[in-house]
């Protein structure tokens, strides 16, 4: 069992990074962000001119990539050469699900995953307690209507035309299911962010941690 590691997934929008840094902050564990890794390496990609679309091309330039935890508080993941706004452009949105079907590419990371959180880390994404932590103490799933999802992305997104995002998510999910299937891994729990508001997210997960770290104690 592993642990000082909390997994959670969820679709875009869910509210796992607010969730999950938040959840970092408290319990002195860095905050691991896997979908930054995935836009990392497609941003490298749009900007070396690599085809998605050709696994062996990735993997090269995903060797040559560094990944590293930051100094804040709490420790985030820092991706060498590509500041945040890199990650979040529309063409890294929309070429990232291309970049993340290969298996090659997914092997690697999740070796780089688990090598990052080993020592303990609230790490999100998408197959975090199914695939790279399997054996991680705390398991969370959020879900989240797909309005909410939306409304949530355009608040964080300003300036962009909401309609446009929504559209963006849309297919970004769709592309996503095709192979890599968002489910909740067994004995996670299920957090609907949309019924809570973030504090209340935030102390229910605590709870969840809580409980299952001093029943691991006592
Ligand atoms: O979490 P975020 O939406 O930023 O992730 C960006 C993309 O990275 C996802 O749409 C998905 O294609 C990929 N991803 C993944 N597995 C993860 C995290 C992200 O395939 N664990």
């Amino acid at each position: 069992m592993i642990r000082r590691v909390v997994a959670i997934d969820g679709a875009a929008g869910s509210g796992k990074s607010t969730l999950a840094r938040g959840l970092a902050l408290e319990l002195g564990v860095p905050y691991i962000n896997t979908g930054l890794m995935y836009r990392g390496l497609t941003a490298a990609a749009l900007q070396h001119g690599v085809d998605p679309e050709d696994e062996g091309a990735l993997v090269g330039l995903l060797d040559g990539m560094s990944f590293t935890l930051s100094r804040t508080n709490p420790p985030e993941l820092e991706i060498e050469g590509y500041a945040s706004a890199a990650l979040t452009t529309r063409d890294v949105e929309l070429t990232v699900s291309t970049v993340a079907r290969h298996p090659g590419v997914r092997e690697r990371l999740r070796i780089l995953q688990r090598s990052l959180g080993e020592d303990g880390a609230v790490m999100e994404g998408r197959d975090i307690a199914t695939v790279v932590f399997p054996d991680a103490s705390i398991k969370l799933f959020l879900v989240a209507d797909e309005g909410e999802r939306s409304a949530r992305r355009a608040r964080e997104r300003l300036g962009y035309d909401p309609t446009d995002i929504a559209e963006a998510l849309r297919l970004r999910d769709a592309r996503d299911a095709r192979t890599n299937p968002l489910k909740a891994a067994p004995g996670a729990t299920v957090i609907d962010t949309g019924a809570l508001d973030i504090e209340a997210s935030l102390a229910e997960a605590l709870r969840i941690v809580r409980l299952a770290w001093d029943e691991d104690e006592s």
